[in-house]
């Protein structure tokens, strides 16, 4: 199957506008067993997604490993976007030493099994860390010595994203962007086409929420980061339904739901975010072969109407806005 593929920044690889997150893959979504995440990564490619975006702390490297295993007997390899930093210990920004980078990168490199990483994301760093031209120069090394092709940002705020465009090794920003979250359409995006910076959009379904399956009664399990970090205990909480309180978002999705009409919820809401100018590729994370083929399927939408687009405007302004817009 074709799926439309564009250029990541100045990169020089091409992508699918759809990709596969793999956070899911590692863990904190409850288990997924080595099977399941065998035909996740199976329908991904076989249904023509050429990004996989995964981290060195996703399982504590079970992500990457799981990649590397499903891709030994591919004879195409896709784009593997993956993350550093969230190993520090403690999680401050001195602790991105160059000695401390070169063995996060170096044990994602065996985890994935090359010699060089197609991308590294800085994973959500301290705030400090996205102006520390130290941090950048070793980044650079690694490039010039073939560890990795090129690097990136995840970020969580905005502004975070606009520090690390002003240096010009930045090959890719990676921010949460779906119908509940706005804010980066506004400066992030124009920013970064204006810089060749390829954009990565995370949490396209505001961790499900858009599949607009969800009622005020859906529980998840214990060692879901929906139930322990619903108020944001283990990190940012914006990881979580976006940031926007449970019961606001299933209501608001139910509109979303109505606003989509024949389309499929999750695949409709998905299609916004492809069709945001600036944005590269959507990362949706899947649990199962299924959701990955409905993802997909969002590549093969028509656009959203006038109306529809003007329809999630009026509701992002009356339910959202005030619970995310200012924060992020
Ligand atoms: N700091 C960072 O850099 C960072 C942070 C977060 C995420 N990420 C990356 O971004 C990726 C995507 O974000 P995310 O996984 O957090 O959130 P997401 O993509 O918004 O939501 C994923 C969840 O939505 C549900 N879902 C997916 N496809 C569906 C479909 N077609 N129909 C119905 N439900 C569907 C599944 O939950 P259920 O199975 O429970 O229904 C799935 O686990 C991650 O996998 C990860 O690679 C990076």
């Amino acid at each position: 199957m074709s799926v439309e593929q564009r250029p990541l920044g100045r990169t020089g690889a091409d992508v699918s506008v759809v990709g596969l997150g793999t956070w899911q893959l590692g863990g904190d979504w409850g288990d997924v067993d080595d099977d399941t995440a065998a035909e996740v990564l199976d329908a991904a490619l076989d249904a023509g997604v050429t990004l996989l975006d995964t981290a060195d702390v996703y399982g504590d490297g079970r992500s990457e490993q799981r990649i590397r295993k499903a891709l030994v007997a591919r004879a195409e390899r896709p784009f593997v976007a993956t993350k550093a930093g969230r190993r520090a210990d403690p999680f401050e920004a001195a602790t991105f030493t160059p000695e401390n980078l070169r063995a996060w990168i170096d044990r994602s490199r065996r985890n994935l099994g090359v010699d060089t990483l197609d991308l590294v994301q800085l994973h959500c760093p301290p705030t400090a860390v996205y102006a520390d031209g130290r941090v950048y120069d070793t980044l650079d090394g690694f490039v010039a010595d073939g560890s990795i092709a090129a690097y990136g940002v995840s970020v969580e705020t905005v502004a975070e994203g606009l520090t690390a465009l002003e240096h010009p090794g930045v090959q890719s920003i990676q921010v949460i962007l779906n119908v509940f979250r706005r804010k980066p359409t506004e400066e992030l995006l124009p920013a970064a086409a204006k810089a060749g910076v390829g954009v990565l959009a995370r949490v396209p379904l505001a961790s499900g929420l858009l599949s607009g399956k969800y009622d005020e009664s859906t529980q998840f399990p214990p060692d879901d980061h929906r139930t322990f970090n619903r108020h944001g205990e283990a990190f940012d909480v914006g990881e979580t339904f976006s940031g926007v309180p449970f019961e606001v978002g299933v209501q608001a999705a139910r509109e979303v739901a109505e606003i989509a009409g024949d389309a499929p919820t999750a695949a409709f809401a998905l299609r916004w975010v492809i069709d945001q100018p600036g944005v590269t590729s959507v990362i949706p994370g899947a649990r199962t072969p299924a959701q990955v083929r409905g993802n997909v399927a969002a590549a093969a939408l028509p656009p959203l109407t006038d109306t529809q687009l003007a329809d999630l405007e009026r509701l992002y302004d009356e339910r959202i806005r005030a619970h995310v817009h200012d924060r992020w």
